[in-house]
């Protein structure tokens, strides 16, 4: 019997058929071998990453990092687009608080669409547009591979770019708006940095909340545009800094009243504009240091003013335990931007673009909308 089968197998063996059907066996066995290789690994991703800390423009590179392997719980995003921050500049030049280990991939928030899914995963499909929850790093790059649990789902209405920048800035205005002073209708802020992404959103989060806001941005190009823009979104009251070299600020309050609360994002004699407009008792909140100066205070602020210094980081704030209150205020902000409530100047650029979109993002090529890198 056995030597019929044997002979039969010779027979076949030099035939046509046979080597069809072996070919066809072959070509199954290596598309399911595929197919089971993708449902377990990412592909491929390329990255813009750091080996050393440096001049960003000089230190960063993009390269193509190996596919990662999908553990249960993880889920494989394909990035769809991310901002380029001035924290990510400053976490790349090694001089933020946190100093990420290199080599590393910049970026710290950005969209991204569901690719693939490990096998207990579940409320989440292909297709769907998450974001990382901050604290997050490496989102400068093509796939991600992070737990569901550091993922949140949003609505796909929302326009790619915002869906990107939600959880840094916006975030921020809302915190420090809510966690410093208690403002009521009819109360005021004032801010340097007024043209920042966390300016623009601190005057539409005050607005909505009935808060008038008084707003301070350096002297550049186009200033008197620049007032018409922030005016539009919601600002009562612009000035440059030149503007201010007055005796009294105070004077050009009209009828705003003195504000209770400040925020400063620059230092320098920008920050001594800000103390110079609060009133007895009001708190100056820094969150951002773009002069790279110390901030002066007189004795005087001090003594007869009782005025109060605080800070506020975001990182921090994010370290005690906030991720499902994260996940409800990035669903409030992203309602408001669809409610054509919340807007900042933004500028898409395509990835193959990063060096040129980074130079703006530095100041190379002067007063630029945020950079938003798009894969
Ligand atoms: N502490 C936190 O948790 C936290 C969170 C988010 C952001 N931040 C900080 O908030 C600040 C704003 O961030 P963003 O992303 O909203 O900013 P952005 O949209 O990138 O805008 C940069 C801002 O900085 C101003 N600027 C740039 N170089 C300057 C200089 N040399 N002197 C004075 N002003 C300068 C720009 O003014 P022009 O428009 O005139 O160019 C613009 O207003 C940054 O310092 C950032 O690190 C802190």
């Amino acid at each position: 019997m056995a030597t019929v089968r044997l002979a039969a197998i010779k027979a076949l063996n030099g035939s046509s058929r046979l080597r069809n059907l072996s070919c066809s066996l072959n070509h199954r066995c290596k598309a399911l071998s595929i197919r089971a290789f993708s449902a377990a690994m990412s592909p491929p991703s390329k990255a813009v990453v750091y080996d050393l800390h440096g001049p960003p423009d000089t230190v960063t590179r993009i390269i193509e990092r190996p596919p990662v392997e999908l553990k249960e719980n993880d889920v494989c995003v394909k990035m769809l687009a991310a901002p380029i921050n001035p924290s990510d500049i400053n976490r790349i030049e090694g001089v933020y608080p946190v100093r990420p280990q290199v080599p590393a991939v910049g970026g710290y928030e950005g969209v991204g669409e569901v690719y693939s899914m490990g096998s207990s995963v579940k409320g989440l499909s292909p297709g769907d547009w998450v974001i990382p929850l901050p604290t997050s790093s490496g989102t400068w790059q093509t796939y991600i591979v992070k737990e569901q649990s550091a993922w949140h789902k949003i609505n796909k209405d929302t326009p790619l770019e915002y869906a990107a920048t939600v959880t840094v800035n916006p975030l921020t205005a809302l915190r420090m708006l809510e966690d410093f002073v208690n403002l009521n209708s009819g109360d005021a802020i004032v801010q340097n940095g007024a043209t920042s992404i966390v300016g623009q959103c601190i005057i539409q989060l005050a607005r909505i909340r009935g808060i008038h806001s008084v707003n301070i941005i350096r002297d550049r190009a186009g200033s008197d545009e620049v007032k018409e823009k922030l005016k539009k979104l919601g600002a009562d009251v612009v000035y440059t800094e030149s503007q201010l070299e007055v005796k009294n600020v105070k004077g050009l309050l009209a009828n705003i009243p003195e504000p209770a609360l400040g925020f400063n994002c620059v230092g320098g004699n920008s920050a001594s504009l800000v103390l110079k407009f609060l009133r007895q008792g009001g708190t100056m909140v820094t969150y951002g240091g773009m002069a790279k100066k110390p901030i002066t205070v007189s004795t005087s602020s001090f003594i007869f003013k009782d005025l109060s210094l605080r800070g506020f980081w975001l990182q921090k704030w994010m370290n005690s335990d906030k991720a499902e209150e994260c996940r409800s205020m990035v669903d409030y902000l992203l309602d408001l931007v669809r409610e054509g409530k919340l807007k900042y100047e933004m500028e898409l650029s395509p990835f193959n673009e990063f060096h040129t979109a980074l130079d703006k993002a530095l100041g190379k090529l002067g007063s630029q909308p945020k950079q938003i890198i798009q894969f």
